[in-house]
């Protein structure tokens, strides 16, 4: 599951993936797990968030906001209850790296949670989960259930007068629940569906209490920031993109999985590390953080991947999920895909995006099928720009992403399909979207 060594590669996360039982509290701690823990709870809570923010971690989930300036925003002098809900609703097309990482070292991410709820002082921490991986559940909840067993978790947590519940929960499969407002609508137990920010969750979240809401990965890079130094996670990565993350290569590569390497990596190398391209075929086009972010093509195969240059390039990094399609995929299929997914998991709560998706697979597909003309291009631009910034989350804007990026580097396979009558591409050639 984890890469083979390389220089490129910086196994902190992925480091024990390998090892024996891995998942096991008996085997993370063989490994010198746990031992952050018991430095932080030596550590003014303070002194934690200032080493999380100097280290200049970015939230791991999508959007790259600094995890310790979001932990700053939490109202100390608040009487209110402070929570910490680890977004573990891992759905985005594309995104494997939650989920693997998990279960390959549910510790990790278990050990984040205590550091974390204690460097903002609170005392009950939530993991909510995606609804469909309930393996993944199971395994977090036994991982909890032996951090219990330890004194990791409860009262007095190693007699530092420190008390943590953790509780895993289980969503009910909907994609919207991975918006961190929808998720805690979904946790207290309501039909998730975004609420309006500002408020944000920092300030009013879960319960109407002062809540930080960050990724899986996030919180599991805290034990090493904790045990390492700032200095050491800053050290790496680019100027403002610091550290290191997990990249997920899928699609055409001869060895698709997660690849740790320090932000400010580029996709040719990351290729490299996958075993190449399919035998015989070349990159046509990628997605850098899952199908929400606008797609690239082979011009942007030596761009860092970094936050700041994959947003000059006109796209996002988001998840690194690095979706690779090479020359026998149709990109309108892969678009109409991806849109009739954003069409099915619309929360129905605005109009741009409850209406705009339905009407952009019904102008995609007629286009998929040779059946439009070439307006129908302008009235799919129209349409995206009817949803994008109208929306009321981020969920309509990103449905937008793929056909306008499409459309600005293949418009020519477009027009393809409609003088075809059809899609020009033969389905068997292609292993994904056949
Ligand atoms: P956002 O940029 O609005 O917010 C990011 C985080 O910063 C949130 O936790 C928010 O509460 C916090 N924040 C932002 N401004 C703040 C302020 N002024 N005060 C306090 N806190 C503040 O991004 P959003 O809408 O939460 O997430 C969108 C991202 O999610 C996209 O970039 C996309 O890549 C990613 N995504 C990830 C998925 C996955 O499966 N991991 C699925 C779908 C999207
Ligand atoms: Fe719901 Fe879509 Fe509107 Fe988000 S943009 S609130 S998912 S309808």
């Amino acid at each position: 599951m984890s890469a083979t060594p390389s220089p490129v590669l910086t196994p902190v996360l992925s480091d024990n993936w390998d090892a024996e039982r891995a998942w096991t509290l008996e085997s993370y701690e063989s490994l010198g797990g746990y031992a952050a823990l018991h430095k932080a709870l030596g550590m003014a809570q303070a002194d934690i968030v200032e080493a999380v923010k100097d280290s200049g971690l970015r939230g791991r989930g999508g959007a790259g906001f600094p995890t310790g300036m979001k932990w700053s925003f939490i109202p100390q002098d608040n009487p209110k209850p402070k929570y910490l809900v680890v977004n573990a609703d891992e759905s985005e097309p594309g995104t494997c790296k939650d989920v693997p990482l998990m279960m390959a070292s549910p510790h990790t991410l278990v050990e984040g949670v205590i550091i974390s709820s204690y460097a903002i002082r609170a005392n009950h921490a939530f993991i909510y989960v995606r609804g469909e991986v309930l393996h993944v559940v199971r395994r977090l909840q036994q991982a909890v259930a032996e951090a219990y067993a330890a004194g990791h978790l409860g009262k007095d947590i190693h007699g530092s007068g420190y008390d943590l519940d953790l509780v895993v929960h289980a969503g009910a499969g909907a994609y919207i629940c991975g918006e961190e407002t929808a998720l805690l609508d979904s946790l207290e137990g309501r039909r998730g569906q975004p609420r309006l920010r500002p408020p944000f969750p920092a300030v009013a979240g879960l319960y109407a209490s002062p809540t930080v809401i960050n990724n899986v990965e996030s919180i599991a890079s805290v034990p090493a920031i904790v045990a390492n130094g700032a200095e050491w996670f800053s050290s790496m990565g680019t100027e403002k993109s610091k550290g290191f993350v997990l990249y997920s290569l899928s699609g055409h590569v001869k060895r698709p999985g997660q690849f740790e390497a320090p932000l400010g990596i580029t996709l040719r190398e990351l290729i490299d590390l996958a075993g190449g391209m399919r035998e015989g075929h070349e990159l046509k086009f990628w997605t850098p953080g899952g199908s929400s972010t606008p797609l690239l093509t082979a011009e942007h195969l030596d761009m860092p991947l970094d936050y700041e240059a994959v947003g000059e390039a006109g796209s996002m990094l988001g998840t690194r999920a690095l979706q690779i399609f090479d020359d026998t995929t149709c990109v309108v299929r892969a678009v109409l895909r991806w849109t009739e997914f954003y069409k099915h998991e619309s929360c129905g709560k605005c109009t741009p995006c409850r209406e705009g998706t339905w009407w952009l697979v019904q102008t995609l597909a007629r286009l998929e099928a040779g059946q439009g003309t070439e307006e129908d291009l302008d009235v799919l631009l129209d349409q995206c720009e009817n949803i994008l910034g109208r929306s009321f989350c981020a969920l309509g804007d990103g449905a937008t992403s793929p056909i306008t990026s499409s459309i600005e580097y293949f418009r020519e396979e477009f027009l393809a399909h409609l003088s075809h009558g059809g899609c020009p591409f033969d389905p068997a050639a292609s292993t994904v979207f056949a």
